[in-house]
């Protein structure tokens, strides 16, 4: 029986050595010094053993147990220091300032276009949206510009061949919004009161006041008894809201082909109050839009009744709304991508 006590000795002190949780020294207790382990049991069974070995045995057995439980006490205490300690490496002081990351912001025509579509909004607008790359009929023909039309000249236009079994159509990156006035009227029927933002191109030299891609606004009402003074007055209330309360407005005739009559819509300069200076080329006028009534033509190829039916629209260049209020002297910056530029706004 002494034997079986230095083998449970030697046995227990093996195993506590690869112990390394709290779990697994709760299982090595029960095994080595519970109540149903071989140690306790020869403990208890001392009264059987005879006299001569009893006192040997039982002080062996005692020494075994005490020795192991005292072991059981420094490995649990070791084991709970450690793991205080990695909770200690772990932990976070939540008071710390934290990281600055950098926070991006919507580049300054998405902001300027919301401002705008946002006045239009609170008119009653609705936004629509078209495709970029376009038919001609679209960007052209529909809008009254037929080929050889001497308008067409004004439209560095982009062309983008497009092949069909049956031929070659002829597409184009548009080079105004006006082609989505043709697909609303195509497809939806008076009333209508639409906004396109969208962005527009042209074959451009790049220069500080020209860019191969720019955007516009376009806008179409078309409804029983629209007139010129409800273009006058939508536009002269969106230019106010956008310039301040007391712009004075100008409204002079101009020619587009979609348009009749056609005209320009300038606000009184901001910076001289209509002096003249080198914003407003020393005319105290800076002109912000074009529109007019939509032409009868445009309205029947849309298959709408102009005896019936009348509209105005009006198209306006975006980046020159923040090239006026900021004094932006290149257009090139908007689209350069640089950090230093876009940052200010
Ligand atoms: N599409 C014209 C342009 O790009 C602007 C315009 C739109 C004029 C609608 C009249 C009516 O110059």
């Amino acid at each position: 029986m002494l034997d079986q006590v230095e083998e449970v000795a030697s046995q227990a002190n093996a195993e506590l050595q690869k112990i390394a949780s709290l779990d697994e020294l709760e299982g090595w207790r029960v095994r080595y010094l519970g109540r149903k382990s071989k140690l306790i049991n020869i403990l208890r069974s001392l009264g059987d053993v005879p006299i001569e070995e009893r006192r040997t045995l039982g002080a062996r057995a005692n020494q075994v147990k005490v020795g192991l439980e005292s072991r059981f006490t420094q490995k649990k205490e070791q084991i709970e220091l450690l793991k205080n300690q990695s909770l200690e490496l772990e932990k976070i002081d939540v008071t710390l300032p934290g990281q600055p990351y950098q926070v991006g912001r919507l580049h300054l025509t998405t902001r300027t276009i919301k401002e705008i579509c946002d006045i239009f909004i609170s008119l009653g607008f609705q936004i629509v949206e078209g495709p970029e790359v376009e038919w001609e009929h679209y960007n052209f023909e529909a809008l009254n510009m037929p080929a050889e039309h001497p308008a067409r000249d004004g439209f560095a236009t982009l062309w983008a061949d497009y092949k069909t079994e049956t031929g070659a159509r002829p597409m184009l990156m548009r080079t105004h919004t006006s082609p989505v006035q043709i697909r609303t009227m195509e497809k939806a029927k008076p009333p209508i009161r639409v906004i396109a933002p969208g962005r527009v191109y042209r074959y451009e030299a790049t220069d500080a006041t020209h860019e191969w891609m720019f955007s516009q606004v376009e806008g179409l009402a078309v409804d029983k008894n629209i007139t010129m003074a409800d273009l006058k007055g939508t536009l002269f209330e969106f230019a106010r809201r956008l310039f301040g309360q007391d712009r004075k407005c100008r409204f002079r005739v101009d020619y587009f082909p979609f348009v009749e009559p056609g005209c320009e819509i300038a606000i009184d300069c901001f910076v001289c109050g209509g002096k003249g200076c080198r914003l407003c080329g020393s005319s105290g006028w800076i002109e912000i839009l074009g529109a007019g009534m939509v032409h009868p033509e445009v309205l029947r190829g849309c298959g709408i009744d102009p005896e019936e039916y009348s509209g105005f629209a009006f198209g306006m260049g975006v980046e020159r709304i923040p090239i006026l209020r900021y004094g932006i002297d290149d257009i090139r910056l908007f689209y350069n991508n640089d950090l230093r530029f876009l940052k200010q706004f």
